[in-house]
């Protein structure tokens, strides 16, 4: 996307806006079907949660996607998406009993990572296959809060209970259908992958009526000019032969299945804010713009890097500058960065902004959560209105204090 493009958005659909560039998102998948094109069966399930705007899910369904789901909402939004149930698969941590059986009866792929729901589900549903997400107890990932596959980790089962997982299995009857994994998000070494995967196949030898194996995800991208990523094509390459290795050694050809959310979405997205102000302390220029961390919280829950750049002065002389919002806690999206000069009413553009952005943004403040634009071929496209002031009152009840005032003022 030009930053012609960009502009133009912000200028017509207002600010802030998100805005995601399908032709990204298109190349991105490819990228990822062809490093595994040695693979006979190749399944890329596009996690929901990165970005689970329907028309988003509409454009992975045209490209041959399935989902990855973790909420019975997030099932139901895919098979409005046009998803069918069986290109689905429900990956839920610490959910009800009742919300598994939600979504099996909708048909779904279960992925069960907690060995008192798998005995339940299996007494309760022989019948019905399962997947088993599995704890390797490997460290992987970019920080704490996206590293779950470690020991100390809510994620599933423990390599370590897998002749408990047998037990259950044997006494219920039920079929296992899939092994699955994921350790964690922003993942550098491909090496960790492979690690990770000979636990994988360890585990896999001892399921007898497995499909599938799912490798998860935590694909690395760049955030940053000169950035480290996950190198895909040296990973396909390696993990797709090992792979097919397994296949003649199990005596079948399993499909292998991805789960990627921030690989497939977060270099589509921009987030553009408009500057509401300039404003020259004694150490500092701060630029504050019309967003906050209820629409972009990653920087402040994560430390995450979003680059920054003012493109309606694209020319102008850089300077130092810290963006902040306008929430009443401390907001910083970026300390001390080089920007081209920035004047009030200018628009900046945070990049990476199409995983874990507007679907972790929220109402904080009593905030609208902003509009969002889907590029697709040279045009942009409305997918998400602004909120308006009745979005915000929506579900609250008011109670009549003054009828309740008067009731106690007659006693
Ligand atoms: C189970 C599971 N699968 C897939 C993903 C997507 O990971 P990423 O966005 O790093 O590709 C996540 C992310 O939290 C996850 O928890």
């Amino acid at each position: 996307m030009t930053e012609n493009q960009l502009l133009k958005t912000a200028q017509e659909f207002g600010s802030p806006i998100y805005v995601y560039d399908a032709e990204k998102i298109e190349s991105q998948y490819k990228r990822l079907t062809n490093a595994f094109k040695s693979v006979k069966k190749l399944k890329i399930n596009y996690a929901v949660k990165a970005l689970s705007n329907i028309s988003v899910l509409k454009l992975f369904n045209s490209l041959g996607s399935g989902i990855d789901t973790v909420s019975i909402q997030e099932v139901q939004l895919g098979l409005a998406a046009g998803f069918k149930p069986n290109q689905i698969i429900f990956t839920p941590n610490g959910v009800s009993l009742s919300e598994i059986e939600e979504a099996a009866n909708l048909g779904v792929e279960i992925n069960i990572d907690n060995l008192s729901i798998l005995e339940q589900f299996g007494t309760k549903h022989p019948k019905v296959p399962v997947c088993i997400r599995i704890n390797p107890h490997v460290m992987a990932g970019g920080n704490a809060n996206i590293s779950v596959g470690h020991i100390d980790s809510k994620f599933g089962i423990s390599i370590h209970q897998i002749p408990h997982i047998l037990r259950i299995v044997e006494n219920t009857k039920m079929t296992i259908n899939g092994i699955h994994m994921h350790t964690g998000s922003d993942i550098l070494d491909i090496e960790v992958f492979l690690y990770a995967s000979e636990i994988l196949f360890d585990t896999a030898k001892q399921f007898k009526n497995l499909e599938f194996i799912d490798f998860g995800s935590g694909f690395k991208v760049p955030y940053k000019l000169g950035d480290i990523e996950t190198n895909i094509e040296e990973l396909g390459k390696k993990l797709s032969s090992r792979f097919n290795e397994f296949c003649k050694e199990y005596g079948k050809d399993l499909t292998l299945a991805f789960e990627p959310g921030k690989f497939l979405v977060s270099e589509s997205g921009y987030f553009l804010t408009k500057v509401n102000a300039v404003k020259q302390t004694t150490s500092t220029v701060f630029a504050q713009v019309d967003s906050g961390f209820n629409h972009l919280i990653r920087p402040m829950f994560y430390g995450s890097h979003h680059d920054i750049i003012n493109i309606s002065n694209p020319k102008g002389r850089e300077r130092f500058y810290t963006v902040v919002g306008y929430i009443c806690e401390t907001d910083t999206f970026g300390n001390n960065r080089r920007i081209n000069e920035i004047n009030e009413g200018d628009v900046l553009c945070f990049k990476n902004a199409g995983a874990y952005c507007f679907s972790m943004a929220s109402n904080y403040n009593s905030r609208f959560r902003p509009a969002e634009v889907l590029w697709y071929k040279g045009e942009a496209h409305l997918i998400r209105k602004r909120e308006t002031f009745d979005d915000i009152l929506n579900n609250q009840i008011e109670v009549d204090f003054s009828t309740k005032k008067e009731a106690a003022l007659a006693k």
